[in-house]
């Protein structure tokens, strides 16, 4: 079969309404708002209520996501949700989404779990299906709800992280060297323990130790991760633009997944680019993993930072630890 090009045909996204400041945070743990600031680029997280679920925000992003490409949810046959917090361990959080608006039971839903990369790897596999002619428009979601994994009594890790969601539709497009381009996806399986939930999986079920321990929260050492994100995101960039033959002043903008203001810097200092064609959003979400770069990209789009003809270069690492980056041609 014959593979074509596969372009964003729309773009959503949803937070919750609540908003934790660092100001806010500040009178729950001992930080303030000039470390969280100056650290991270955070000033403030969404956090989502006690009954809004992973789930629920994935639909609010996807139905935003498919008005804006003037369909509905009987055209969807595929539906990838990427995220690390889905409502349920069984089943996927996709088959609850299918459920909640309404997509075909002919429709194949699956989560993708690589965590900050995971809308990469989402859009990556949806475009892989589709241009091999086997599926005709796709729902890539990322949505997370991780206000429930972190540990609000860890300084260092608690002031990072928010909730949220962000969705595009994919579809088939018969003009050449449009859409996605491009992709480059690997991961560093022998770091995983420098960010994970040590306790709660099939190899070491919770008990109450393990849970009085607070090893059913995300653990990280950030350092370590600080240095690995920067280095794997050079690398995914410097790769996927060689691959096709672009120097990075070539782009136009680079959507970069939002973990903290001081990695993006660093990006655009080794990629020699300025700050003004990155675009930033960690400062009003924090870092909402799977859902980041799909909520920056429905920003970015909606607020007319992204034109036809223009190229955007995707580029994110999480948990794994995964990285990825995506060449988008409008
Ligand atoms: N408020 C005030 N002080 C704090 C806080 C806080 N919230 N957190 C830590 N500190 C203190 C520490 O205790 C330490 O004090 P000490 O010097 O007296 O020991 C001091 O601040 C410095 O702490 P460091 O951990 O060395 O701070 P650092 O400059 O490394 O910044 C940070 C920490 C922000 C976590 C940084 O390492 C980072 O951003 N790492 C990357 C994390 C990341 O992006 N993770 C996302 C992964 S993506 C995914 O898949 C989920």
């Amino acid at each position: 079969m014959a593979t074509q090009s596969t372009v964003i045909l729309g773009t959503g996204s949803f937070a919750p309404e609540r908003v934790l400041t660092n100001a806010d945070l500040s009178k729950l743990i001992d930080t303030s708002d000039e470390w969280i600031r100056t650290r991270s680029g955070i000033r403030e997280r969404h956090i989502a209520g006690d009954h809004e679920s992973t789930s629920d925000m994935a639909v609010r992003a996807a139905k935003a996501a498919l008005d804006d490409a003037g369909l509905t949810p009987a055209d969807i046959d595929l539906l990838i949700v990427a995220t690390i917090t889905p409502d349920l361990v069984l089943p996927a959080a996709a088959c609850l989404v299918q459920d909640k608006l309404g997509v075909s039971t002919h429709a194949a839903c699956f989560d993708m779990n690589a965590a900050c990369s995971g809308f990469i790897y989402g859009l990556d596999t949806a475009c892989a299906m589709i241009s091999s002619g086997r599926y005709r428009k796709a729902l890539v979601i990322g949505a997370e709800k991780l206000s429930p994994i972190v540990d609000w009594k860890e300084r260092t890790t608690c002031v990072l992280f928010g909730d949220g969601a962000g969705a595009v539709v994919v579809g088939a497009s018969d003009e050449p060297n449009i859409g996605l381009i491009g992709t480059k996806l690997g991961a560093y399986g022998d770091s995983a323990e420098l960010l994970w939930i040590p306790k709660g999986g099939s190899d070491s079920p919770a008990t109450t130790e393990s849970i009085a321990a607070g090893e059913h929260f995300m653990k990280m050492k950030g350092k370590e991760v600080f240095k690995l994100a920067v280095r794997a995101m050079d690398e995914a960039a410097r790769d996927i633009l060689e691959q096709h033959g672009l120097s990075a002043d070539q782009i136009d903008l680079v959507i970069p997944h939002q973990a903290n203001l001081r990695i993006i810097e660093a990006i655009a200092k080794y990629l020699e680019l300025p700050m003004d064609r990155f675009f930033v959003n960690v400062d009003r979400y924090g870092n909402t993993s799977a859902a980041s770069i799909p909520l920056a990209l429905d920003e970015a789009k909606k607020s007319g930072r992204i034109k036809p003809g223009d190229i955007s270069l995707l580029v994110a690492f999480g948990a794994g630890l995964t990285y990825g980056s995506a060449l988008i041609r409008w």
